[in-house]
């Protein structure tokens, strides 16, 4: 049974479709990449999943179950985690204060465990606990961003650009992050501008245009695909 199913959904803003019958599924030791151009879907597709978009035909299932319906929170106590492409720390409030919110459903000792875990991870979020989250960099930002939803406890986690504005060398580390997590047993969904980045991390990739399927298969072969190279991933 896959651990995340998405089948044929249609969602959008107000009237507009802009997915229209959009499937996906991801196994539960999987990593998977989305690509796909600006405006493709990529981001509103991740919206439907966590339930922030009600899909208006479609289903969605986590781990056999039907949630289609289910709202952002009941979709966290499931299982499944978000990093939000911008937005995704509170940068007034503190690197502490910010992973007690990631775990403010949990009780006060799994808030302390959790917290205790992040810092394990990205030690440079415990070395700076006090601080601001708007004085983090672009890279520390991020890893404290995946800290925040982990703070859940996710089978799964849906990654929205994780690279968007980090230097080749940062990417590099956050990536080793996410490659480090899949080794703890979280599955990983991720959408990349950096394809060949996530690519070479992933199981298996799809390839989303215009609110549509259009590819997918396994990560090597969208890496090869000559027509995928030269569409998608600059030649
Ligand atoms: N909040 C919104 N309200 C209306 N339209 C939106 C909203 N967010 C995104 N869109 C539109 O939906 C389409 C897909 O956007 P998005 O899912 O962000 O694409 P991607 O992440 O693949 O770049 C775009 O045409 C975009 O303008
Ligand atoms: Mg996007």
């Amino acid at each position: 049974m896959a651990l995340l199913e998405v089948s044929d959904v249609v969602s959008g803003y107000g009237k507009t479709d802009i997915l229209h019958g959009v499937s996906i599924s991801v196994e539960k030791d999987e990593i998977v990449t989305i690509i796909g151009p600006n405006g493709a879907g990529k981001s509103t597709l991740f919206k439907t999943i966590m339930g922030y978009l009600l899909p208006r035909a479609g289903k969605i299932t986590f781990l056999g179950e039907d949630v289609t319906k289910l709202p952002p929170n009941k979709k966290v106590e499931k299982g499944i985690a978000y990093v939000p492409q911008l937005e995704n720390v509170f940068p007034s409030l503190t690197i502490q204060e910010n992973l007690e919110m990631g775990g403010y459903s949990k009780d006060k000792d799994k808030q302390r465990k959790g917290i205790e875990r992040a810092f394990e991870t990205f030690p440079i979020l415990a070395s700076r606990r006090m601080q601001r989250a708007k004085s983090l960099s672009g890279g520390e930002r991020q890893m404290l961003a995946m800290s925040i939803a982990l703070m859940t406890e996710p089978a799964l986690l849906l990654l929205d650009e994780p690279s968007a504005g980090l230097s080749p060398k940062v990417t590099e580390e956050v990536f080793n992050q996410i490659n480090r997590l899949h080794d703890k047993g979280i599955a990983i969904l991720i959408i990349e501008q950096d394809a060949h980045r996530s690519l070479k991390i992933s199981d298996r990739g799809y390839v989303l245009a215009m609110g549509q399927n259009y590819f997918d298969g396994p990560a090597d072969s969208i890496l090869n695909d000559e027509k995928i190279r030269e569409a998608f991933l600059g030649g």
